[in-house]
């Protein structure tokens, strides 16, 4: 235990990178000097660091070392059969993780092309005789991926050793896009966090296994990447381009939902303090959903509480629910607004802001409006789904 946490600020506009130069040019002292200490704090303390990455705030520690990554587990409170992402700088610190016989597919050439680096995970076969079994808990795969954020590139260039790093949460909260978020959540359980400003897309990486024998892509929890994008890139890129599959929406797999291996398969995610209702204003409901008008849900919220509440709203700015006149008596609303629906990639940057924002301001409670499921739209609805514990169908004509 950390007694106390010094946020560390850095700029990302002084870093630049000139390959095949491995380390990179740091213009400002003080983020020269910031990156150096968290360095510091990984290799020779082997204790974790909070750092940005252009997806979330990730919890670092050398991938390499069961002590320095036991750490990540028990600071987090994260159940050590949910395996890490290893996050690497380079191409050469890439290879130096794979089994030496392993030859990357062609799938993955073509998305690292255009992904990397970026918010793309791929998993790679596991060398378990240079992964230790705690990063990918047992698995055969391991996942790894290659940030583009500078300070994140930085620490691990610096530091020139590959970092496994989750999201920098609390097990089971919302991912921190943001510093002040995760000093709010680690604060005295981390000696250093590295603020770089807020993330840019605010949600995690896309998580992609392209090794079964079918070749085809399988996506595993979509993310920052879109499934759209890698369609894209691999009709550009192949003569014969593979099927992109999405876990859940295109294929089921039993192995893999009974283990922990995709998030949220087995553990809550991504649920704040308060309860979270999603609110399905677009999709047809299932015959197991009993639709509910709008006016009667609106007064059984007033009625579930002797005193006025205050509830959060997370919708889109031109939403059905957004653009529904709603009551002010016994209810006072906080409004996160998350852009113009046909912007779904300004909704995915603002849900885990939102999320954490309105439970700051003391909402009793957080409502959130569905989305359509295309481009950013996938992942934000995924995620909402984990962290919604009830969904409601509702009628507003
Ligand atoms: O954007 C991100 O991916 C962020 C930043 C910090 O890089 N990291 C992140 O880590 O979201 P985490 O631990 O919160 O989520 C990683 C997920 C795990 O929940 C795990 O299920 C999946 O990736 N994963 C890791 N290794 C895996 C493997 N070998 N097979 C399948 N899934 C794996
Ligand atoms: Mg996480």
């Amino acid at each position: 235990m950390a007694a106390t946490t010094r946020v560390l600020q850095c700029d990302p506009a002084s870093i630049s990178f000139h390959p095949p130069a491995i380390l990179p040019t740091i213009s400002s002292p003080d983020t020269q000097t910031a990156i150096q200490a968290a360095a510091h704090e990984l290799v020779h303390n082997l204790r974790p660091v909070a750092f940005p990455t252009e997806t979330v705030y990730g919890l670092g520690a050398l991938a390499l070392d069961v002590s320095a990554t036991s750490r990540i587990f028990s600071t987090k409170g994260r159940p050590a059969d949910n395996p890490l992402i290893v996050h690497v700088s380079s191409f050469a610190m890439l290879h130096r993780l794979l089994p030496p016989q392993f030859i990357l597919p062609d799938t993955y050439t073509a998305l690292m092309k255009h992904f990397w680096p970026g918010a793309l995970t791929l998993l790679f076969p596991c060398d378990s005789n240079t992964i230790p079994s705690i990063v990918t808990a047992g698995q055969p795969t391991v996942a790894i991926r290659m940030p583009s954020h500078p300070v994140a590139r930085a620490l691990i260039a610096v530091s020139d050793a590959p970092l496994a790093a989750p999201s920098a949460n609390s097990s089971g909260k919302p991912s921190p896009t943001r510093a002040e978020h995760v000093q709010r959540d680690l604060e005295g359980k981390i000696s250093v966090i590295l603020d770089g400003g807020a993330c840019g897309v605010g949600l995690e990486s896309t998580v992609v296994d392209g090794l079964q024998p079918d070749g085809a892509i399988r996506v595993l929890r979509p993310g920052g990447v879109t499934v759209e994008d890698i369609e894209r890139v691999l009709e550009l890129e192949m003569a014969s381009p593979p099927k992109v599959l999405v876990h859940k929406r295109d294929y089921r797999d039993d192995v893999l939902e009974a283990a922990p291996t995709t998030p949220g398969m087995k553990y809550r995610h991504y649920s704040p303090a308060v309860p979270v209702h999603l609110l399905c204003t677009l999709s047809v409901p299932p015959s197991s959903a009993q639709p509910v008008d709008i006016a009667s849900y609106l007064d059984s919220l007033k009625a579930s509480s002797p005193r006025p509440l205050k509830i959060g709203v997370l919708a889109p700015t031109d939403s059905r629910f957004a653009t529904y006149p709603l009551p002010s008596d016994g209810i006072e609303w906080l409004r996160f607004p998350l852009g113009p629906s046909a912007e779904p990639a300004v909704a995915a940057h603002g849900l885990f802001d939102g999320l954490l924002t309105l439970e700051r301001q003391g909402a009793d409670m957080i409502l959130i409006e569905e989305i359509g499921e295309e481009r950013e739209g996938l992942a934000f609805m995924n995620r909402v789904r984990k962290a919604a514990g009830e969904s409601i169908w509702l009628k507003m004509d």
